[in-house]
């Protein structure tokens, strides 16, 4: 054990491993690079409020996401409205389609003013919808984005409390004394969408473009490893709620060599929800993507599973919450430093064995006005190996 990987514990007997050395993203931006933040946004988003999909078969897509967790708010022939436990807008809306896709996200304006201002900025209308307003924006990767205000929120439903958990030492004695833990093997609750992550092959681009326009701010950045000097080539990017801390990210984002979802996240309970949704699932015959483990950036305990489309979905606890004043972190890109723990990530899980990357790599490289360039490619393939 290197010197500089331990901490000596004040009149411990044991030098202890700091688990941030050589795992997180410590360093901040080096002179000139990218300040993770824009000088002057259009808007400051407060959340995400939903994720759009279109689905080929509604009731396969309503037992897969009654089985993962999610409660039904509403069901007609052509829609499926989901929402989580906490009180909030459905968190996913799915329309009947000819293929099954992901359309786009609404984020949350925190102001009615905040539409004119975004419509003012970006040529767009303010419209009715759904009880509230909305702007209809496009990203520079393709997606139809929406910025929602005053759409209504549905009551919270009742949820289970975090387990009680025997940790340390108390003068009061243990929390939970002469009583078991038996979590449940069911489907999760829910309690809210977290965030959602997309790949671009215009990432620099997409990337200001949400700084400036919703006024995300940058938690975390990755670059190719090696390539540093191209500028980050990932981006963990949470909303901007001042000295209120917010979610680790909302959006993540990366460059690869094609435009597309990679997956959604929902916060459940505790690490016994993640574990327990898990095993029910597994016994339901459902793909599992990759997991239990914790995250680096963002911390989150996490497992991902794919619905019988193939869609990624992630079930996660205990994420970070960083106020405004935390900068970017820097590091480099890498499977292995998606996780502090928690088993290899999975081909499965990265899409790299899926045939379909490599033709859209060479299409990538074909086409005019995005990143991808054969160093770019080179600097994904080995992040995808290491
Ligand atoms: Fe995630």
């Amino acid at each position: 054990m290197k010197q500089d990987t331990q901490l000596q514990v004040q009149g411990g007997p044991e030098p202890v491993q700091d688990p941030h050395r050589s795992l997180h993203s410590e360093t901040g931006a080096r002179p000139g690079e990218h300040p993770g933040r824009s000088g002057n946004p259009l808007v400051k988003v407060a959340g995400l409020a939903w994720l759009e999909f279109e689905k080929p078969d509604l009731d396969r897509a309503e037992r897969f996401y009654a089985d993962f967790g999610f409660t039904v708010a509403d069901r007609t022939p052509e829609a499926l409205l989901l929402r989580g436990r906490w009180a909030a807008a459905a968190c996913l809306v799915v329309r009947r389609g000819p293929q099954a896709r992901f359309v786009g996200p609404a984020f949350q304006a925190p102001a009615r003013d905040d539409l004119d201002r975004l419509a003012r900025g970006t040529g767009g209308t303010v419209t009715a919808h759904w009880g509230g307003h909305t702007v209809l924006l496009r990203d520079p990767s393709g997606y139809p984005v929406r910025v929602v205000h005053g759409v209504p929120e549905l009551p919270a439903l009742p949820e289970r409390a975090p387990l009680p958990m025997n940790f340390g030492q108390s003068e009061a004695g243990p929390v939970r004394a002469n009583a078991t833990q038996r979590p449940a093997r069911r489907p999760a609750e829910i309690e809210r969408l977290g965030h959602v992550a997309l790949g671009t092959t215009r990432f620099r681009e997409a990337l200001d473009w949400y700084l400036d326009t919703l006024g995300l701010i940058v938690s975390d950045f990755l670059y190719l490893d090696g390539q540093r000097d191209r500028g980050p080539a990932m981006a963990f990017i949470r909303c901007d709620l001042g000295s209120v801390p917010s979610d680790h990210h909302t959006l993540a984002m990366a460059l690869m060599p094609q435009s597309g979802y990679l997956h959604s996240a929902y916060q459940v309970a505790d690490i016994d929800e993640v574990a327990a949704s898990g095993e029910y699932l597994r016994e339901q015959g459902y793909r599992h993507a990759w997991g239990l483990g914790r995250h680096i950036q963002g911390s989150q305990i996490f497992d991902y599973w794919r619905d019988p489309d193939k869609t990624m979905f992630e079930h996660y606890t205990d994420g970070d919450m960083f106020d405004a004043t935390m900068e970017p972190g820097w590091a480099p890109m890498s499977v292995s430093g998606l996780a502090q723990w928690g088993p290899k990530a999975t081909a499965e899980f990265t899409g790299a064995k899926d045939p379909r990357v490599v033709v859209a790599a060479i299409k990538a490289l074909r086409d005019k006005g995005n990143e991808i360039d054969l160093h770019a490619l080179r600097g994904l393939i080995k992040a995808m190996s290491s």
